[in-house]
């Protein structure tokens, strides 16, 4: 004869049980929920640092690059060459952080080649760098390039003005990158989808390479601080790129509006 349903024991025992499972239960979500946020956060950071431009598009950054760079060395002149600095810096930063935009030699390749040029430039070695940035999208991989990051700015003596200028307004030696942003910020809820061109994708590349780069680069006076805006920045940025490349309007609407204000916040801070 087993003990009556109203057993004390029973109950003790079953509730005893009951507590197990709950805890068991409760661990397993625990473990659980910490291995989906593990998850994420890998997956976060495996493309959260760079930035998702295909081979294709990798490629193109660099050729537009390299073209900003022959054009502002054959002008000779300050705005010509700042512009030309700017984007000699900015094919380095396109090559380490184009994680999905081909093998992670040629890309280094390419970084060094671009690091190069870019201290031709600031050595006013113009027929060299014009040489160089002429075969830099096509280079043959070298075997003995390292595909780990390497401390761009510090190797190219870069400074993040000197990308950042890129940002202004044509007549001022810039790409009109900040100007176009403007103008699509004051389009209320959604981007036309034909203003979700190629040139605004490579823009938004642009800025999340740019913010990358000045994340790995941050100055002696509140480095922290520094790293976490251009940490947001970067993120505003590739969200962007990611929906104007779905031509999602909402979703471009959105990310551009964060962006700019992320710029924003970090300028308040540093730029003087
Ligand atoms: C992490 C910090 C940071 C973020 C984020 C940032 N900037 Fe800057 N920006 C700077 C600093 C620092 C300077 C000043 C550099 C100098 O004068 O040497 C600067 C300068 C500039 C300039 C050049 C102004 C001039 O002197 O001619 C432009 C244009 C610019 N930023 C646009 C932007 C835009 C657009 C964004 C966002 C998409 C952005 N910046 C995000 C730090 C930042």
């Amino acid at each position: 004869l087993g003990p009556p349903e109203s057993d004390p024991h029973r109950r003790f025992n079953e509730e005893i049980d009951g507590m197990n499972r709950a805890c068991w239960a409760g661990l397993a979500a625990l473990i659980l929920g910490f291995l989906t946020f593990a998850e994420r956060t890998g997956a976060a950071d495996a493309d959260g640092a760079g930035i998702p431009a295909s081979a294709a598009e990798y490629k193109k950054l660099v050729a537009q690059g390299a073209d900003v760079v022959k054009k502002g060395v054959e002008a000779k002149d300050k705005k010509g060459l700042t512009k030309a600095r700017g984007a000699a810096l900015m094919i380095a930063a396109y090559s380490q952080y184009s994680d999905k935009g081909g093998p992670a030699g040629d890309r280094a390749t390419v970084r060094d080649a671009a690091i190069k040029l870019a201290e031709a430039i600031k050595a006013n070695k113009l027929d060299d760098a014009r040489k160089q940035a002429d075969g830099i999208a096509d280079l043959k991989a070298d075997p003995k390039a390292k595909p780990d990051p390497v401390e761009i700015m510090k190797l190219a003596k870069g400074q993040p003005g000197e990308v950042m200028r890129l940002l202004n307004a044509t007549p001022v030696g810039g790409l009109g990158v900040e100007a176009h942003f403007k103008k699509l910020t004051a389009i209320k809820k959604e981007i036309p989808e034909g203003q979700l061109s190629d040139e605004f994708l490579n823009e938004a590349f642009m800025v999340a390479a740019m913010a990358a780069l000045l994340r790995d680069n941050p100055p002696a006076k509140n480095p922290k601080q520094f790293v976490k805006f251009a940490e947001d920045t970067h993120g505003h940025a590739v969200r962007l790129a990611e929906a104007i490349k779905k031509k999602d309007g909402v979703g471009s609407n959105q990310a551009l509006y964060e962006l700019t204000k992320s710029c924003n916040r970090c300028h308040d801070k540093y730029r003087d």
